[in-house]
């Protein structure tokens, strides 16, 4: 078990500090004051950092904040003084998981120790009980410690980033950074420059150089999330990098050597994509060294156990119930639901039937709050159709120009013109019709 970090520049605190975490069952590992716990953090993993907001050197608040930048997440539990709220607000915002006002109790120092510790754990590990996905795993252990490209398939939400993550964990590669990249929330026009980078002056609004995401992500491991969103002109300079392991910027006149392990994901058929022209057969072939399939929630009946189990623990302990589980007709709703948006969409309802529940144990009231789904399909289908009106009404605004209509909206090109083919598919004499049917071939 990783040791827990201590920065306080008060020697007695940080005595009482060690003690406390020693009865959690946890290690301490102490330091002075920021600049101190910054270098002890880079050195070694810790479980999480509990840190005095005023301190000589660095203060709390920067040191979360370098901390953010050189370890990546990491629980932070902030303690401020007495009468100074502001302090913990602002580092609740910059991410810290929660504070302690001075003056406080052993107890409920180690109940925030113990809650933090594993609110974390849940977020950040793969919880499963499924033999399929225990197969899973043991392949992507297996495939971690090399290089290999990896390809991991699976329906929205199944936790395809997460296994990314994890094996990104377990490769010699785990102290370099972990770069995503969502291809599919990036317009066509800036990912070229997003992922190789661009020098200044290279095109209209190239003001200063910029280091693509490959080049960030070096000696790491980059996830390219959703890759069957990327249009097909730069498929074919990923391909290149794949196997040429150097990026050529934007603009640059010399290509840049990259040492870098490509995770990609996709919650489409890729191989259906490349019969149908949208996605490069060579790019396919070279991703899919190693395929990894992550099973959809619904076929994970012992997964569907487990985590009722697990999220219920981690919401009904900051909604302050106790509850003690399932009624039988609320699990096997659980258990017989398709599950759409799998581990994303099953932890949001059992968080929202936590926050209704009253009783000691989860309803079907809770589940369908609504006596029936009706409803709550009604109301998805009011926002639906107030969405649609307004990317149209924007869209009508713009004359039809998707660019400037996503600004207005604060959205992705391509999610106007995803929204757009969807919005096809039920009205198909949609206006806009063929700029949208022109998907980036
Ligand atoms: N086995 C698991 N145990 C605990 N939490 C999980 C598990 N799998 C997924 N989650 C959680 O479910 C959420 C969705 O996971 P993730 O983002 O990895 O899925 P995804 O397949 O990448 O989804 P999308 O296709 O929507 O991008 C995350 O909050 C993640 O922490
Ligand atoms: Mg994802």
């Amino acid at each position: 078990m990783k040791p827990i970090l201590v920065v306080d520049d008060d020697p007695q605190m940080r005595a009482a500090l060690k003690e406390a975490i020693q009865r959690t069952g946890h290690q301490a590992v102490l330091a002075e004051d920021g600049r101190d716990g910054l270098a002890k953090l880079e050195r070694g993993p810790f479980a999480m950092v509990i840190t005095d907001m005023k301190m000589p050197c660095m203060d709390g608040l920067t040191l979360l904040r370098e901390a953010r930048q050189k370890v990546g997440k990491i629980p932070f539990l902030v303690i401020t003084g007495f009468g100074t709220v502001e302090n913990a607000v602002d580092a609740m915002k910059e991410g810290a998981s929660d504070y302690l006002m001075k003056p406080f109790s052993f107890d409920t120092l180690t109940a925030k120790i113990d809650a933090i510790m594993e609110r974390f754990v849940s977020e950040r590990q793969i919880i499963t009980d499924s033999p399929q996905m225990k197969r899973l795993l043991q392949l992507a252990e297996d495939v971690a410690s090399g290089d290999t490209t990896v390809l991991i398939c699976g329906e929205s939400g199944t936790g395809k980033e997460l296994l990314a993550r994890h094996i990104h964990q377990l490769s010699r590669r785990r102290e370099k950074p972990f770069v995503a990249v969502n291809c599919a929330a990036i317009p066509d026009t800036l990912m070229e420059s997003e992922l190789f980078g661009h020098e200044k002056g290279s095109f209209t609004g190239a003001t200063e150089r910029k280091t693509g995401k490959f080049e960030l992500a070096s000696g790491g491991t980059i996830l390219l999330d959703e890759i069957g969103e990327m249009p097909l002109g730069l498929q074919a300079k990923l391909l290149r990098v794949l196997q040429e392991k150097e990026v050529d910027r934007v603009g640059g006149r010399q290509p840049v050597r990259v040492d870098i392990r490509v995770i990609a994901t996709t919650n489409r058929d890729l191989y259906r994509e490349t019969t149908e022209g949208r996605f490069r057969e060579d790019l396919y072939y070279r991703l899919s060294v190693f395929p990894l399939v992550v099973p959809p929630l619904r076929e994970r009946p012992e997964d569907i156990r487990l985590l009722a189990d697990v999220f219920l623990r981690k919401f009904s302990g900051p909604a302050d119930k106790t509850i003690c589980g399932y009624t039988p007709d609320a699990m096997k709703f659980l258990e017989g639901r398709g599950w759409r948006g799998n581990i994303r969409e099953f932890e949001n309802t059992i968080q929202r039937a936590v926050l209704l529940c009253r009783g000691d144990r989860i309803t079907m009231d809770e589940l369908m709050p609504d006596d029936s789904p009706a409803p709550n399909l009604q109301r998805q289908a009011g926002i639906r159709e107030m969405e649609r009106d307004l990317i149209l009404k924007t869209l009508e605004e713009t004359e039809g120009n998707k660019t400037r209509a996503a600004k207005i909206l604060g959205v992705s090109v391509r999610t106007v013109r995803n929204k757009l083919n969807e919005y096809r598919k039920i009205f198909p004499g949609l206006p806009g019709e063929n700029g949208c049917a022109a998907r980036s071939r």
